[in-house]
């Protein structure tokens, strides 16, 4: 069996691109499990999986357990903000008691950058970062990835655009890493403030001018803009932001071509993105969800695969 390079999920960065055709073939596996009556097989039965959310989550969290059940994992879910983490308990600790009571791997949401990359470093176990502050989120760029390749094949020598918050968003910089992987071409489109310094070491190029970006690309990624990560402010307001950046029906009529619409969401209505687009034929947001459990089931399945397990292929 094909196995990946990497024996935790901490980002993109420390993937190849074997690496991704390997887990874009078994999510496409799996997809079609999750599509049938009966949605689960036995895979992963004898492991048990934590989920620990240090921050909000929607989707990610969902879509990790529900991915955890259709492979017949056990999973036990925790939250920060009503554990012994307020009574003075640290990270690694509270993780260490978690893992004494025979939890082979760890999904980990955590506020601070690089917070996966530590735990691993303390920790005796297989860990999946489901998001570290403003760093990365590589199940999310995996899944963009595999819903654009859905839709259009090969994402060798397409152009791909990225709007919005691009500073405070890890999805931007796991996007920037595997679209460089796959060959991808990538520009920006957001306010300069908004732009890391460096983007240009990452090959991505920046067009102020949206709809000079949306001519150029096949597919657009729009970014919410997060306040709760900003320390001050970065634009004058929201209804300027959304005339000068906002994706509307205006916008995508007037550079008369077909473009596939992603957002990571959460979807702040109004502000970076109108209703109309958002349910737009050319939106392909709710696959990206649909296809989030298929990635995540391939990611879990193939780390689970290195650890000493005896995987049940029925
Ligand atoms: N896309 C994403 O990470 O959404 P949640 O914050 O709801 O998990």
């Amino acid at each position: 069996m094909n196995k990946l390079s990497v024996d935790h999920l901490h980002g993109i960065k420390f993937l190849n691109k074997s690496d991704i055709s390997l887990i874009f073939d078994t999510a496409s596996n799996f997809k079609e499990v999750i599509n049938r009556p009966i949605k689960k097989v036995p895979t992963l039965r004898d492991i048990t999986i934590a989920n620990l959310f240090f921050e909000n989550s929607t989707r990610t969290k969902i879509s990790f357990e529900l991915a955890q059940k259709r492979l017949g994992a056990d999973v036990v879910n925790f939250s920060g903000s009503n554990s012994s983490l307020n009574k003075g308990e640290s990270l690694i600790d509270t993780v260490n008691n978690i893992l004494a009571m025979k939890v082979d791997m760890i999904v980990l949401r955590h506020p601070n950058p690089g917070s996966s990359i530590l735990l691993s470093k303390h920790t005796n176990s297989c860990i999946i970062n489901a998001g570290d502050g403003s760093h990365e989120h590589p199940t999310q760029a995996l899944l963009d990835s595999f819903s654009i390749f859905e839709k259009i094949g090969d994402l060798k020598g397409k152009n791909i655009l990225i709007v919005g918050d691009i500073l405070h968003s890890r999805v931007a910089l796991s996007n920037f890493y595997i679209l460089n992987l796959l060959g991808a071409n990538i520009k920006v489109s957001c306010p300069l403030s908004l732009v890391p310094r460096d983007i240009d070491k990452l090959n991505v190029s920046i067009e102020p001018n949206i709809e000079k970006a949306l001519k150029w690309c096949d597919a657009v990624n729009i970014l919410r803009v997060q306040r709760e990560r900003m320390l001050k402010s970065y634009f004058p307001d929201n209804r300027e932001y959304s005339m000068l950046f906002g994706l509307d029906l205006n916008k995508i009529n007037y550079v008369k071509k077909d473009i596939l619409i992603l957002h990571p969401g959460p979807i702040n209505r109004g502000v970076e993105i109108t209703s109309d687009v958002v349910e737009s034929d050319n939106s392909i947001i709710l696959d990206q969800v649909e296809n989030g459990v298929a990635i995540r089931m391939a990611i879990m399945y193939l780390l689970a695969s290195k650890l000493n397990f005896t995987i049940n292929k029925s």
